[in-house]
């Protein structure tokens, strides 16, 4: 995690790009009118993104004059969460988890590649290309190793690595080459390696095993039709001069 504190050099202004004004003016309209301090998690984050990947002291007013809100309001939230970072980090940001599973799986090698690579953590690639950093359980558990790199392009995450693969990845990256994002070990998702071992037969996809249904199960049974009522049988009409 990187110092909590705003950087010691700042830039003299900022200013949303034309994407990011869009998408502030998209979450402002999400709350009712005096309540648009609500979105100052989502502005703070369309800045970060409009500002190479980390929160300035202009960016951070700019949010809050952008919601009527006081700077040192704003300071706080954006110093409270970590995933808004104080201090600039290079063109990808890798965030390395070092949760059980990962650590079991090899995270350990992960890390030794960034820092072969990139360095000390939170620091700047000397090409200015990339910074990591260790992080929590991000919920891939069942792909470990993996990491999230956020980018101008969005954040993504990379699983099932190992040495080889993280390597890779760095080059990919460094040379501006289009990267996979999920597993980079072949699998798909998170089926066992080699595919689907399971549920594999056609038929179960392809309609085939459908029948129509007689009776829709547990339909609520239809209401009793009301009995007709007998009509009274006819009284005999008396012939004309009978019993004379
Ligand atoms: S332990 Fe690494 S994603 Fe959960």
């Amino acid at each position: 995690m990187s110092g909590r504190h705003l950087a010691k050099e700042q830039p003299d202004s900022f200013t949303f790009s034309k994407d990011g004004e869009k998408k502030a003016k998209y979450w402002i309209a999400k709350y009712p009118k005096g309540k648009e301090r609500s979105a100052v998690i989502p502005l703070l984050w369309i800045a970060q993104k409009d500002n190479g990947g980390w929160l300035s002291e202009p960016a951070m007013r700019a949010v809050g004059d952008r919601l009527g809100m006081a700077h040192i309001r704003v300071l706080e939230v954006a110093t409270f969460y970590t995933m808004f970072k104080l201090e600039p980090v290079g063109e990808h940001l890798i965030q390395v988890c070092g949760t059980t599973p990962c650590m079991l799986r090899g995270s350990g090698d992960i890390i030794k590649v960034c820092k072969k690579r990139i360095g000390e953590k939170n620091t700047i690639s000397a090409d200015g290309k990339f910074t990591w950093e260790e992080v929590e359980c991000l919920g891939a558990c069942v792909n470990a190793p993996m990491v999230q790199i956020s980018n101008t392009a969005g954040d993504a995450y990379y699983e099932d690595l190992n040495e080889a693969s993280m390597e890779k990845l760095l080059d990919d990256l460094a040379a501006g080459r289009k990267v996979k994002h999920g597993p980079q070990n072949g699998r798909h998702t998170s089926e066992p390696l080699g595919g689907a071992q399971t549920l594999t037969a056609k038929a179960l996809y392809d309609g085939s095993r459908a029948k129509p249904l007689k009776k829709i199960p547990n339909a609520p049974k239809a209401a009793a039709k009301p009995k007709a009522k007998k009509k009274p049988a006819a009284k005999p009409v008396a012939k004309k001069g009978a019993g004379k």
